[in-house]
Parts: C-alpha cells; structure tokens; sequence
C-alpha cells in the first residue's frame, strides 16, 4: 500500500496538518509520500498510489470556494476515470464560517461523481491543526482499517 497526500495550502496551516497525516499514516504502515497540489498533475490520481488524501482548505464566504492553488487541479479532474482508487479528503477551517470546510464536501462530491472510492468521511478540524493531533490520529487509524 502506497499513499499520496496531495494539499494546497496559503498560511501553512494544510501544510503542517499534512505532515501529522503523513506520520500518522506511516505509523499505520502505510509509506506516504507528500506532494503541493502545485506540484503535481491530475495524472497522479491514476497512477502507481493506492490511497490518495487531498488536503485543502476552503476559502470562500458565502459560496465555497477552495484554496486557490486547488482551482486548476479540481478543473482538471473532469473527465477521469478514477474507478478502483481509494480516497480520503481533509481540511483545517473556522467554524465561524457559514461552510466550516466546505472544499471537503466539494472534493469528495467530486470524487464520488468520478467513481472514487471515499473510505472514511473526511475530517474537518476547527481552529489550528496542532491543537487536533489526537483526533487526526484516530481519524487515521480508522481510515488505515479501511484501506
Ligand atoms: C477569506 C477567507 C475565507 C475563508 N473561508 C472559510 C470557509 O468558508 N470555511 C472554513 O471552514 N474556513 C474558511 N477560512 C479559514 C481557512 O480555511 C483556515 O484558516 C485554514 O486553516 C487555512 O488553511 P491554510 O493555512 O493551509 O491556507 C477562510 C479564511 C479566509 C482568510
């Protein structure tokens, strides 16, 4: 089992909650590698990785809109085939906001419509992902039952 973890992030916050996931994971067993979305190309969800996580905060107000490196990426997923694939998706956010991370509802949605396979609901974490280590690791340790 290989993973990939694919974020975007602007102030850091996906970027270190990525890092946790990645322990996490590979405290599970499973090698992980890390990617920024800027990084890589749609390609990369059917290729040699098994589980793929997408990290990607939300940065609209009253509509969702997804942090701004994730637009192109998302786009481009039109189209695929990613029957087969497993997926899970995260996100740092502010519950203050009308759509507490709504990119992980707008990502999984479209996963789902490309015949992805979601193992676990995604995981929302309020606030700064430091804070919410325990509740990452549990997430994992669930998701890795299910991979
Ligand atoms: C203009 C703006 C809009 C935002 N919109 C949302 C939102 O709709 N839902 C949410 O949960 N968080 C929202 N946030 C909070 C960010 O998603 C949150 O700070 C996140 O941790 C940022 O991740 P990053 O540091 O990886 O960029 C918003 C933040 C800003 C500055």
């Amino acid at each position: 089992m290989k993973a990939i973890i694919i974020y975007g992030s602007t102030t850091g916050n996906t970027e270190t909650m990525s890092e946790t996931v990645k322990e996490a994971l590979e405290d599970n067993g499973i090698e992980t590698v890390i990617q920024n979305v800027t990084d890589v190309s749609v390609n990369d969800l059917k290729g040699e990785y098994d589980f793929i996580l997408l990290g990607c905060p939300a940065y609209g107000d009253e509509e969702v809109e997804l942090q701004e490196d994730f637009d192109e990426f998302y786009e481009n997923m039109d189209g695929l085939d990613l029957k087969g694939k497993k997926f899970a998706v995260f996100a740092p956010g502010d519950s203050s906001y009308e759509h507490f991370c709504g990119s992980v509802d707008l990502l999984e949605e479209k996963l789902k419509e490309l015949g992805g396979d979601i193992v676990e609901d995604g995981l929302k974490v309020d606030g700064d992902p430091d804070d919410s280590e325990t509740e990452i690791v549990q997430w994992i340790a669930g998701l890795a039952k299910s991979v």
